[in-house]
């Protein structure tokens, strides 16, 4: 395969279910830095950079499905995905994401193997690349960092 359609360019940030409310949610678990601060470091990044970065949220499990299926026709070429709570349950967002065959990193704030069992279990981690998990809102970061560079 040619190297440089597999090389990230696009990269597609999906946040997943109450990620929205990120700095004032369970601020114990998840720190105070809110998504938007999030995205804004992660666009800083990227600037100048030539990367493409497109940031995506929502609540509704349809919704992120479709997101990702979209993916087959606007030139994404790279995933960095925080499921949020779907981690655990949705099998219809994997099916999603093993149909569009787009290299993925799984993010999790938290460190979902030091909290409740349920949580303990991802229905992506085995088709990640890689995961990132309890790094906080640095994760994102290093995912991208990893995406820019891979
Ligand atoms: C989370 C962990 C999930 O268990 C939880 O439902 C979330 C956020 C995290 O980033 O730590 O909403 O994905």
């Amino acid at each position: 395969m040619d190297a440089e359609k597999t090389k990230a360019s696009n990269i597609l940030i999906i946040h997943g279910p109450n990620l929205n409310m990120l700095g004032v949610r369970e601020p114990e678990i998840y720190g105070g830095t809110t998504l938007q601060d999030i995205n804004r470091n992660l666009s800083e990044l990227a600037e100048n950079t030539g990367f493409k970065l497109v940031f995506f949220q929502s609540n509704a499990e349809s919704a992120l499905i479709e997101r990702i299926q979209q993916t087959m026709n606007d030139g994404t070429n790279f995933i960095i995905i925080n499921p949020a709570a779907y981690t655990h349950t949705s099998i219809a967002m994997r099916d999603a994401i093993a149909a569009i065959k787009l290299p993925f990193i799984e993010v999790h704030l938290s460190n979902i193997y030091s909290r409740e069992s349920f949580r303990q279990h991802s229905y992506f981690s085995d088709l990640a690349i890689g995961v990132i998990s309890g790094l906080g809102a640095k994760g994102y970061e290093l995912a991208l960092k990893y995406a820019m560079t891979s």
